[in-house]
């Protein structure tokens, strides 16, 4: 059973999220590949993905997106759980009353769980440092907004129990599956 870890960052949290579960994967012995998902290589290789990105403006990065849409016939035949990294902070209800990791959903996960039918999907908290370097013209602009400085809590909220109890999970479940097909071979 080959697995696939394949995540977007743009500052390094959601690579921390994603080696972090692909060590847990690795503990009862699964075979795991981490990768950027622009070095994934040849995907078809993999008899299951746990593809990560981080949200930005509402948005899963796009590379991300890009690639699950571009490998959605694979995906789609093959055991997948999707994450996210964001939102900021550890409040659980955010100021409208829901629950934050709920509202943090990128926009386009309805869409493409839609076509691949992931076996799971998570947003985790994520990180932000204020003094890294800005990556792109957005994140530049953001950082002149006092009312955008508020909104983004610096720190780093991933939730590392959390992150490891879903991994364990799917780990638990991709056992089951890899002695399905033994049983069937
Ligand atoms: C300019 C900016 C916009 C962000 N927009 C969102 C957002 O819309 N939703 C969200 O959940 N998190 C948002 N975040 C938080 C990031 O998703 C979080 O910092 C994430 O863990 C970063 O991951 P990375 O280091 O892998 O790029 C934003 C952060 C920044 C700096």
């Amino acid at each position: 059973m080959k697995i696939l870890v394949a995540y977007a960052t743009r500052h390094g949290a959601t690579r921390g999220i994603a080696e972090r579960i692909a060590r847990t994967l690795e503990r009862p012995g699964l075979e795991v590949t981490l990768r950027p998902v622009n070095q994934a290589g040849a995907v078809g290789e993999h008899d299951a993905f746990v593809i990560g990105g981080a949200a930005y403006m509402f948005h899963w990065l796009n590379e991300a997106t890009s690639f699950v849409r571009r490998h959605r016939s694979i995906l789609a035949s093959r055991p997948v759980w999707l994450f996210s990294s964001g939102p900021l902070g550890t409040e659980r209800v955010d100021a409208e009353g829901q629950d934050a990791l709920e509202a943090a959903e990128p926009r386009e996960f309805a869409e493409l769980a839609a076509e691949i039918l992931p076996r799971g999907q998570r947003v985790f908290f994520g990180a932000y440092d204020p003094n890294a370097k800005p990556i792109g013209v957005m994140e530049r602009l953001t950082r002149m907004m006092p009312a955008a400085r508020e909104a983004l809590p610096a720190g780093d909220f991933r939730d590392w129990p959390e992150i490891e109890a879903w991994a364990d999970g799917i780990a638990r479940e991709l056992q089951r599956v890899a002695v399905g097909a033994d049983a069937r071979a």
